[in-house]
């Protein structure tokens, strides 16, 4: 099928949801209907047309958006969907309950694909059952395209094209230092957090792939020099303060290994990469890395035994549908910071980079990630060797990414970079 036979450029699929509802508001802000031809996906009709109203009701240049109903249980209405678009954004989770018949979809009908997974197991299962068919078809199924992963994938990528430019070389190393965020966090996410621990207690393969730091490189290359994630609190030098272990590391470290493994390994099977979070130098960053380490240990104990974590998801966390509330969402910001270190012929090096935006991150800020993500995907913005496969936002989509995240307010850019001795 050609690109002129498909009736529209992109298709924000759970648009009835927290994440699709607030990717669609920003696209209808962002762009007219003559500069991208969007449709709004959904399984009811009902709340499909409110949101529509809405939307319509506040986006100055959208007299109406046009809708498609396709329920993730029924196949054929995928099908239809993929057939009719472009590009699809999903934001239909749990992605280990509903994602894969869309990814089946999508590369049937040759349509590209973003989402906002961080259920690593689930990306695992993509890669093993479709990366071969998505290549062949030519299909972009680009994972992890909001607060997990972009600012770690796309941070990395500025990171290391800057010091192949500037020093000749890339970095042997990237850390990654969520530094501070503001946001809240909403039920379809927890439930998605859920399924992923409910995954790694009973599916042998989950375990491994959440006990493998390469897990999603491709198959035959499941191994490196990477130990994985420390769960104790660290005195970090490259960044001169402690550091506690972050939840996100297990799906930021994994993405962006594979990002070096499906790109022919640009920065040298012996990088490494890590994200910690800094709390700062001294008693106090030891006590602050101390607490996050021993709470974060409890909760991913208390969540690996299936009757508490049954009864944390029904009496402790909000339901699917329940979000941040507005004040959050626009109150909201976060800081990734980036520390690269290389050597180059002259000698050592170090570059770092910031990653950031005044929206809280998983939602403000991930509406627009994804839904720029998305736009790239439509023009053809992509500085990318691979024209199809189960890719990361640095493999599938590059720098075009930062360059639309910029426009729309992010920080993304290298601050410095020296040669140390
Ligand atoms: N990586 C990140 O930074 C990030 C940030 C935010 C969210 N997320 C992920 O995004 C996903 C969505 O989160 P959310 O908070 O938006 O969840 P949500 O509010 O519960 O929305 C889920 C959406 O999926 C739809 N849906 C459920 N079952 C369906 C089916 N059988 N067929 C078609 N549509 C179906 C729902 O439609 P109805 O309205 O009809 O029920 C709704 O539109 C989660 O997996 C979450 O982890 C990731």
């Amino acid at each position: 099928m050609t690109d002129s036979q498909r009736q529209y450029d992109l298709v924000v699929w759970g648009a009835t949801g927290v994440a699709g509802s607030l990717v669609a508001e920003y696209l209808t802000n962002r762009y007219t209907p003559e500069e991208l031809s969007l449709a709004l996906g959904g399984r009811n009709r009902d709340r499909l047309d409110a949101v529509e109203a809405e939307l319509v009701e506040q986006a100055d240049d959208w007299d109406e958006v046009p809708t498609v109903i396709a329920d993730a249980t029924e196949p054929d209405t995928l099908r239809a969907m993929a057939e009719q678009t472009r590009v699809i954004c999903t934001t239909v989770g749990p992605y280990t309950r509903y994602g894969t018949p869309l990814v089946d979809a999508c590369i049937a009908a040759g349509t590209d694909y973003c989402d906002l997974t961080g259920e690593v197991n689930w990306v695992r299962e993509i890669i093993d059952r479709c990366h071969e068919d998505a290549v062949e078809s030519k299909t972009r199924i680009v994972h992890s395209c909001g607060f997990d992963s972009v600012p770690a994938d796309i941070g990395t990528l500025l990171v290391q094209s800057y010091a192949q430019e500037e020093f000749g070389a890339a970095c042997e190393t990237v850390r990654i230092y969520p530094e501070q965020s503001s946001g809240g966090v909403s039920g379809g996410t927890l439930a998605s957090f859920g399924e992923l621990f409910a995954a790694v207690s009973n599916d042998p393969l989950a375990k491994q792939t959440l006990q493998n730091p390469y897990s999603l490189a491709p198959p035959g290359e499941r191994s490196g020099v990477d130990p994985g994630t420390h769960p104790l609190p660290r005195n970090d030098r490259l960044h001169s303060s402690w550091t506690s272990p972050s939840p996100m590391a297990p799906v930021n470290e994994r993405i962006v290994r594979r990002s070096n493994a499906v790109l022919g390994y640009p920065w040298g099977r012996e990088f490494r990469c890590t994200e910690r979070i800094p709390t700062g130098s001294g008693f106090g960053g030891a006590a602050r890395a101390t607490l996050i380490a021993g709470g974060l240990g409890v909760f991913t104990a208390a969540m690996s035994i299936d009757p508490v974590r049954n009864g944390i998801q029904r009496y402790v966390f909000p339901d699917p549908g329940d979000g941040p509330s507005e004040e959050q969402i626009e109150n909201g910001y976060f800081t990734v910071r980036l520390l690269g270190r290389g050597t180059a012929r002259d000698g050592p090096f170090t570059v770092e980079a910031e990653f950031g935006a005044d929206r809280d991150p998983g939602y403000g800020a991930t509406a627009r990630m994804l839904g720029e993500a998305g736009v790239c995907l439509v023009r053809g913005e992509v500085e990318s060797p691979l024209s199809g496969g189960v890719v990361t936002p640095a493999s599938g989509i590059g720098l075009p990414l930062a360059d639309r995240l910029r426009d729309a307010g992010f920080t993304a850019t290298v601050e410095t970079a020296t040669r140390t001795e």
